[in-house]
């Protein structure tokens, strides 16, 4: 049996929601929303009508009721709110309410006192998860467990726990910006395929089904042409989003120049500045080049190689590609441009935000045509650029 939260992003990524007696870890740096997405889902799951304990060890029960408040979740009646750190003790609050779904927030700050070992410890965590896997298995409570991934180290980090659960979801996001990620990167019961897409706002997390480009699209359309900046429809499991593809070339040192890139495979960004040296003439041997994917969201289908060219092209030559414009196509060695799949798709994603014409590789122009879109089709990479204007 599932328990549906309502909410679509999440249970979408949870494969149809969560599953009685499975274990669920949310991983995420310190401050991007584990708590406010996990006391949102809690007062969801508590209004599609399962009892939810939400256990936190980081807060006052008052701390976490005037944020319930905040969040318009404060009057749900099957939600209980318990501010404890000692593992037995929950346990035995668990044992009392029978809730259908416990969050602990998080795992790292609980303990046995049995463990001569800090709460944080590597032996504490493992143990206190190990029981709490236990205690779902044998009551078929659906236990969610928050865990800090921090950069420092000084708590133990939740992967070492993740073999122990069932289900891992990560919470990505650029704190300076508004949208967030969550992603399964293991699922027992489901696809690590999809995406849950949010946007963080003042009353808490909403839910952005449109994707993680939107404000990206929108904010392209103030700001004018810019330079390095391309926008392309990846698809991820069952959806397509608009992604920003941005680039910036800056005199390196030959031999020495950078390559760095946020967002984006660092592989695939090294290969193609390669074949813009090869294929089209472009010197950026002595160049440092920086590639990032705008809003947080990883990108790593090879549809996105047409847009990440371009970016770097247009960077390079200070070039922008024409208003409303988008880019789709995978780039091989030579410097030919592949089709892709589910041109439809993408195709009438761009084109439902906004977006009237699309540069494609031509197998897939009629089609691309058929379904609704100025399409431009290109067989090279030198066609493509062309786009890019003099
Ligand atoms: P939080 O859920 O506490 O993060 P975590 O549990 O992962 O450490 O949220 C962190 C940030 O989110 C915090 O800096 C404030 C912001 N925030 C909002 O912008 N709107 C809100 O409604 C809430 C509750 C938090
Ligand atoms: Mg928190």
């Amino acid at each position: 049996m599932r328990i549906a939260s309502g909410i679509g992003e999440l249970d979408r990524v949870l494969g149809g929601g969560l599953v009685e007696g499975s274990v669920v870890l949310l991983g995420g740096e310190p401050g991007i929303g584990k708590s406010t997405l996990l006391l949102q889902g809690a007062a969801s799951w508590a209004s599609h009508g399962a009892r939810v304990l939400y256990v936190s060890s980081e807060e006052s029960a008052e701390q976490v009721r005037s944020r319930a408040e905040r969040l318009g979740a404060a009057d749900e009646k099957e939600l209980y709110v318990l501010a404890d750190t000692n593992l037995a003790r929950i346990v035995e609050q668990a044992r009392r309410i029978v809730p259908g779904v416990m969050v602990i927030d998080s795992a790292q700050m609980i303990y046995k006192s049995d463990i001569p070992a800090g709460p944080g410890s590597v032996t504490q965590l493992r143990r206190c998860v190990a029981d709490l896997v236990y205690l779902a298995k044998a009551s078929g409570i659906a236990v969610v467990l928050v865990g800090h991934v921090t950069k420092e180290g000084t708590l133990a980090g939740p992967r070492i726990v993740e073999h122990l659960v069932d289900v891992v979801l990560n919470f990505e996001g650029d704190r300076y910006h508004a949208h967030r990620i969550v992603r399964a990167v293991k699922n027992r019961y489901g696809t690590t395929m999809e995406l849950g897409i949010f946007e963080m706002t003042g009353s808490g997390l909403r839910e952005a089904p449109e994707g993680a480009g939107v404000a990206a699209v929108q904010g392209n359309e103030g700001a004018g042409p810019r330079p390095g900046s391309v926008v392309c429809p990846i698809v991820q499991g069952s959806r397509c989003v608009l992604v920003e593809v941005q680039a910036l070339t800056a005199t390196g040192f030959l031999g020495a120049a950078k390559r760095k890139s946020s967002g984006l495979d660092s592989n695939r960004l090294a290969m193609l500045i390669a074949v813009l040296e090869q294929h089209a003439g472009m010197r950026l041997a002595d160049m440092d080049v920086f590639a990032s994917s705008v809003g947080g969201l990883r990108v790593v289908e090879p549809a996105s190689d047409l847009a990440l060219l371009l970016a770097i092209a247009g960077a390079h030559r200070r070039r922008s590609t024409p208003p409303r414009t988008a880019a789709i196509g995978e780039v091989g060695l030579g410097g030919e441009v592949r089709p892709v799949t589910q041109i439809e798709q993408r195709v009438r994603e761009s084109a439902r935000l906004g977006y009237t014409r699309m540069l494609v590789p031509e197998p897939n122009r009629a089609q691309a045509t058929a379904t609704g879109i100025d399409a431009i089709g290109v067989r090279n990479i030198d066609q493509a650029i062309e786009i890019l204007g003099s």
